[in-house]
């Protein structure tokens, strides 16, 4: 399924600057998107170890999303644990056409 998140590049840009991470809540599923210094990615919105809300986390220079209840670092390409310590975070693909940017789900 490809829903429509934004409806420009602009308009992501402004609502989740470089650095941050946001709620977000797409046909009542919730996730976070977050802008990291190699671009917008889109995750589960829990914790896989328990179940923490990563909005409020924090993104490294690694390109990794850090839990704020343990700090366990997932990696923003594959999701994965940086020492293999629970799951994998799912991440989920966007794309930023013309028209708006979009979430694969
Ligand atoms: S709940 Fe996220 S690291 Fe433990």
């Amino acid at each position: 399924m490809r829903i429509k998140l934004f409806e420009s590049e602009q308009k992501v840009m402004e609502a989740v600057p470089i650095g941050t991470i946001k709620k977000l809540t797409v046909k009542g599923r919730q996730f976070v998107i977050a802008h990291s210094g190699k671009g917008l990615v889109v995750a589960d919105a829990l914790c896989p170890h328990m179940n923490e809300p990563l909005h409020k986390g924090k993104l490294n220079a690694f390109n990794q999303i850090i839990c704020p209840l343990h700090e366990y670092r997932f990696d923003l390409e594959t999701g994965a644990e940086s020492d293999d310590r629970c799951n994998r975070l799912q991440i989920f693909q966007i794309e930023i056409e013309s028209d708006g940017v979009y979430l694969i789900i």
